[in-house]
Formats: structure tokens, sequence, C-alpha cells
């Protein structure tokens, strides 16, 4: 073998083995096997050489090129395998590892209060229907005796919609036409009433809304359920005895509730419903605020205008309606100290009630 191709071979043999990471091994192959590199320049001597050496020569190099371009390849192999086995036992699985719990979703506090809400008046022979959330000033206000100047209307604070309706209404006042989002869910004892005889118990549940300052107590969206019975001889036992069913499936049958006489233009006699504070156990407090009391289902007896506006005769039939608060209800179940926190979809907030999800004793 020629001295000097045996020279190089040796050399380059030696450094490659030498070479312990990728960047040493990519100026090796630079080195030696590169456009300019000592392999080229080997061959580049073919030139000054007696023709008869020529082929003999050009042999020995390309023979070996081959060599080290197949021990580089080996070189390579051989490192990437140990890159290899670093990394299995760098990211070596633990198998006895507890896995991930999935994140199982929860039902809503609110949902779950009208859940429970419903389940108790289907037990007692209610049914269930809805009404819109956008409403007529008629239904709203009108069929149940609220007038446009009505000092009642003054209780419930309006978001009118800016509608055509609205802005035609006589002397300033909204048109019974005018739009309007729902400040309770009692239009909906006018449209069902409208479309049913008696006897008749519903509810309906969904959301409200107000225009109103938002406080703990308060919100400018909430839920109502309305609920209502109209047959013959119904009376105010009628009523107090289903409240009290209801507010005992959703409460517990030990809960405290105080009945006071209350107005609205659309029941006579009219009352509220209060279930006793149980953050400050009727000391007073922000939730209450200062009461001791919260007021969760202000109710009375359908009025007999309201009666007539549907075509039902009072004479001959009476009613009772009342307008549940179930977010007052949740506040008070879980000791919420402002409602505001179960309308803004925080899962800080929200978690904490996946696991205290029953009924109270
Ligand atoms: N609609 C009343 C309110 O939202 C509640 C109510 C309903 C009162 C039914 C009496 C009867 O304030």
């Amino acid at each position: 073998m020629d001295p000097q191709v045996e020279s190089v071979r040796t050399r380059a043999l030696e450094e490659l083995s030498a070479v312990q990471d990728e960047a040493s091994l990519q100026a090796w192959r630079q080195r030696y096997l590169g456009r300019r590199a000592v392999l080229a320049n080997l061959l580049r001597r073919v030139g000054q050489m007696p023709e008869e050496e020529r082929p003999r020569y050009g042999r020995q190099v390309h023979a070996l090129q081959a060599e080290l371009e197949f021990a580089w390849e080996g070189r390579q192999a051989a490192m990437t395998e140990e890159t290899l086995a670093e990394r299995a036992r760098r990211e070596r699985v633990d198998v006895t590892m507890p896995g991930r719990r999935p994140g199982i979703g929860a039902l809503h506090p609110i949902t779950q209060v009208l859940r429970e809400m419903k389940e108790a008046f289907l037990a007692l022979g209610f049914q269930v229907w809805e009404g819109p959330e956008v409403e007529s000033d008629r239904y709203n206000f009108e069929l149940l005796s609220m007038p446009p100047h009505h000092p009642a209307r003054g209780m419930q604070d309006t978001i009118y919609l800016d509608t055509p309706a609205l802005r035609t209404g006589p002397g300033g006042a909204p048109a019974p036409g005018a739009l309007l989002l729902r400040t309770h869910t009692s239009p909906n004892q006018v449209r069902i009433m409208q479309r049913l005889q008696p006897p008749l118990r519903v509810v309906v549940p969904g959301k409200v809304y107000r225009y109103e300052q938002s406080d703990p107590a308060h919100n400018w969206m909430f839920y109502q359920v309305e609920g209502f019975a109209v047959d013959r001889g119904i009376t105010l036992a009628d009523l107090k005895g289903t409240i009290a069913a209801v507010l005992g499936h959703v409460f517990g049958p030990r809960r405290r509730l105080r009945f006071r006489c209350d107005y609205f233009p659309y029941v006579e006699p009219g009352m509220d419903t209060a279930v006793e504070c149980v953050l400050c156990n009727g000391q007073g407090c922000r939730l209450c605020q200062g009461s001791g009391w919260l007021e969760v289902m202000p109710a009375g007896m359908i009025h007999p205008t309201v009666l007539r506006n549907c075509g039902i005769d009072p004479q001959r039939y009476s009613g009772f309606a009342f307008g549940a608060g179930p977010d007052r209800i949740a506040a008070v179940r879980w000791q919420i100290e402002d409602i505001r926190h179960l309308y803004q979809g925080d899962l800080r907030f929200l978690r904490q009630f996946r696991a205290s999800m029953q009924r109270p004793a």
C-alpha cells in the first residue's frame, strides 16, 4: 500500500475511535471525507504519478474512502445507541405510580336545587312548563294588574329592549307590546291560564332579569320557579302546605319557616316565605342584610282580576301562586355569603360543590 495512504488510514481510524461527541464526529467527517478534505487531496496526487502506478493508487484511495465511510457510520451508530440508552434511563416509566384522575363534572348548585324542586313538585302532581325570557309589557305587567304608571312596577326595575314598540308608547309609558327581559316568571301564570282550563298545577322554572345594582344578595340575572294551582276551593292552607312540602324536601324538614303578609298586585292576600338565615343563625349578617331571615318564596292567592284576565271565573275557581328563588335557596343551603359567586363560573368556587351535593337531613 502506498505509504501516504497507509499513514492517512492509521491516523484517521485512530482519531475516529477517540471521537466522543456529535460535534467532533461531524468535524472528523469534514476533515477526511469532505470536498477539500484529506482524501480528496490524496486523490489529487494521482496527476503527478507515473502512468503505470495510477490505477493501483486510485483503487487504494477509493478503497480507503469506502472504509472510512463505513467506519464513520459504525461510530455514529454506536454513539446514537448510547444516547438512546441514556434517554431510556431518563424517561423510564414508574408503573407503580397512581394514575391521574379524569376531571368529572358536577351539577351547578342552582341546577341541583332546580332539580330537587322539580322532583318535589312532580310528586305533588305539578307539571313543568317553560316560557319566553323576552316578554311583552302586557304579559310581564299589565295582565298582572300593573298598568303603565302603577307604583308596583317600581319593585322590579326593568330592562326594556329598545324596539320601535317601546319608543311609540303613549305618554312616554311603555306600550303593551313593548319588549323587555322578563322581571319575573309570573307572566307564565297568564300565558298558561289563557291556554288551559282548571284544574291546574304548574311550575315554570327559568331566568329573570332586573335593572339592578348587584350586591351579595342580588344580581341582575337570577332564577325563579313560578308555581301555581287553580281549582275549585283552593285556599291559603293549600299554599302553605305546598310551600312547606317543597322547602322541606329541599332544606330538610327541620328548617324554620316564617310566613308574613306582603303585597303584590296580582295576589290577594299576598305573603312572603322566609327561611332562617343559616349563616348567622338569625343574628343578622351580610347575607340576610341584618334581618336574620332570607326571603325565598313570595306567594299569595291569585287575584280575581288576574283570573278574569285569563278567562277564568273567580266565582267558581280560586288559586294560589308563588315565585321561589332557587339561587337564594342554594345560598342558604351552602351558606354562600355572596350569591354573585353562583354566576361567575369560577371553577375554584364551583369545585367545592362536587362532593357536597347530598341533601341535608
Ligand atoms: N313575581 C314576584 C316577584 O318576582 C313573586 C311572586 C310570584 C309573588 C307569585 C306572588 C306570587 O317578585
